[in-house]
């Protein structure tokens, strides 16, 4: 690590105030230009968001300001001086901190045990647990961050150990702050608990940068606003001054429309009956713990719930991806509980996996034969065992035009396109024959927001003609703007239903952590 004078490389000191700043880090991975000549920095006090789509760039370059990743070109300056950071020790050091999306805690220990493991032993000999601990609750208090230092990680929520990852680097002196998409494994007041701590964190001075890619939290917590978009920063904007559509236009580079237009749903007779349903993850343990439900034709019901709760292995049983242990799926008077994929599909249920790489495409093969894969077997596209080359053609030329697939070529390999064009596909595949029953797990996730509102149509489109659908999504946004009814999952179980007109973000948030219809009623101990 080397810490200079700018003037001493020729670089004019910082007239921004930042405490940490990019000045035209540029990274390439192969072909692809992960980031490209960004600037980019944040001030004592300041909440910065970061904004972009999957894979504009964000994390790339949070690497790189902490010390993870080098960069080609370009330099790291902190107080307005460049510096080298070799490891995110080098960062660490000069008061970079960074909270991962996936936590490096070790559950068994203790909050403090924790905390200790990363400090260096050589600098304080041998640590006195208590004293850390007072250290702890003294950090906590000044920040506003409510954590027990003696309770075991293994028994807190994701939230709190969240703010032991934050209580770490504060402990090790972090100045600045960098947040890599921090919500995305929250409920919506566990996100508003953390916007707390955050205003708190820059009200005492410490610089925030917060990676997301929803807009609404953007609006709310940020003090400012940074746009990404393939690699470059796409502009900057103050929240008053942005709406959600300047800010997804900012972050797909030309105009979209945010809100899809849906009348009240006209729901008929049960299509997906679930009974007393469970189903084990990967791991053996029991993750469906006894779920029914109904979706009628017509309607769309929503699932919601915090990653993890047991959405999606519910999903892989009804698609007959997953064994079930016992329990029962009925598509109308056919029981579907053993029945094959294949079966499935023929009896009309569609699917849009979670799991596109996976479950959805052949990424080496073209968009046309994607979009016959699940019928290939069938007239008119094979006829005596023999593919029909031209009945494949026309098919995937119509589906193309209608599902807006860009680029509009049946001939491009699937595995070029771009996420929501992906994903499109497979809404195309599955939605362009006679679908009694969708089942759609995270539709949306790492789709460009333009390609949002037409999936979100597609589904509305499929319910409108009749269709079933079952909907399971971590956006509490999407459930509420797509579904008419959203059911919640919490631990295996159904915990609450509510109707998507008149639900609050709230109400369904206190279902996802857990609040079982319970009427709550003040402590009287
Ligand atoms: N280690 C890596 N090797 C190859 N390509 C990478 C690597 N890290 C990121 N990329 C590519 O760089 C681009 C930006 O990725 P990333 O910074 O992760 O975006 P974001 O965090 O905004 O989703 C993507 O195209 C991604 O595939
Ligand atoms: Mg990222």
């Amino acid at each position: 690590m080397t810490v200079g004078g700018g003037s001493v490389l020729g670089i004019p000191p910082s007239s921004e105030g930042y405490v940490l700043e990019a000045r035209g880090l540029t990274k390439r991975y192969g072909s692809v230009i992960a980031n490209k000549e960004v600037q980019f920095g944040v001030r004592r006090g300041e909440i910065v968001a970061l904004l972009g789509e999957n894979g504009a760039g964000k994390t790339t370059l949070m690497n790189m300001l902490f010390g993870m990743t080098a960069p080609d070109a370009g330099s790291v300056l902190i107080d307005g001086g460049p510096v080298r950071l070799q490891s995110p020790r080098d960062a660490l050091a000069l008061g970079i901190g960074m909270v991962h999306q996936h936590f490096m805690l070790v559950p068994p220990f203790t909050v403090a045990e924790n905390i200790a493991l990363g400090v260096e032993p050589s600098r304080r000999g041998i640590l006195d647990l208590s004293d850390l601990e007072a250290q702890i609750t003294a950090l906590g208090r000044r920040f506003g961050i409510d954590i027990d230092p003696r309770a075991l990680v293994k028994d807190l929520s994701v939230g709190q150990q969240q703010r032991v990852e934050i209580i770490k680097a504060l402990y090790r002196g972090a100045r600045v702050l960098i947040l890599d998409e921090p919500t995305a494994v929250l409920t919506p007041q566990e996100a508003d608990d953390l916007f707390k701590v955050l205003r708190g964190l820059a009200h005492e001075g410490t610089g925030i940068v917060f990676i997301s890619h929803k807009l609404r939290e953007v609006l709310d917590v940020a003090h400012r606003i940074v746009v990404m978009r393939r690699g470059a920063v796409a502009g900057e904007v103050l929240p008053r001054d942005a709406t959600p559509e300047s800010l997804a236009s900012l972050m797909v580079g030309r105009d979209v429309l945010l809100r899809v237009e849906k009348a009240p749903s006209v729901p008929g007779n049960p299509v997906i009956v679930v009974r007393e349903l469970v189903v084990n993850d990967d791991r053996r343990v029991r993750a469906v713990d006894g779920v029914s439900l109904s979706v009628r034709t017509g309607e769309i019901v929503g699932v919601a719930g915090v990653q993890g709760n047991g959405q999606t292995e519910l999903v892989e049983a009804i698609t007959g991806l997953r064994a079930t242990q016992s329990g029962s799926l009925h598509l109308g008077e056919r029981d579907l509980t053993r029945a094959t994929v294949r079966e499935r599909t023929d009896a009309g249920l569609a699917h849009i996996p979670e799991d596109r790489q996976r479950h959805g495409l052949v990424l080496p093969f073209t968009v046309a034969q994607n979009m016959i894969l699940n019928r290939y077997y069938r007239l008119p596209f094979s006829r005596w065992m023999v593919m029909q080359a031209k009945a494949m053609r026309d098919q995937a030329r119509d589906l193309v035009g209608r599902f807006d697939v860009r680029p509009a070529n049946p001939e491009a390999r699937v595995g070029s396109l771009s996420g929501g064009n992906k994903q499109k596909v497979i809404i195309a595949r599955e939605l362009s024959r006679d679908v009694r029953a969708l089942v759609a797990s995270q539709p949306t996730r790492g789709v460009d927001v333009g390609s949002v509102v037409f999936i979100h149509g597609a589904l509305i489109a499929a319910r409108d003609a009749g269709a079933a659908v079952l909907l399971v999504s971590a956006e509490l946004d999407e459930l509420l703007a797509v579904s008419d009814r959203i059911l919640v999952m919490f631990r295996g179980r159904i915990v609450g239903e509510v109707e998507a007109a008149t639900a609050t973000r709230e109400e369904i948030g206190l279902l996802m952590a857990g609040g079982v219809g319970r009427v709550i009623v003040p402590a009287t101990n």
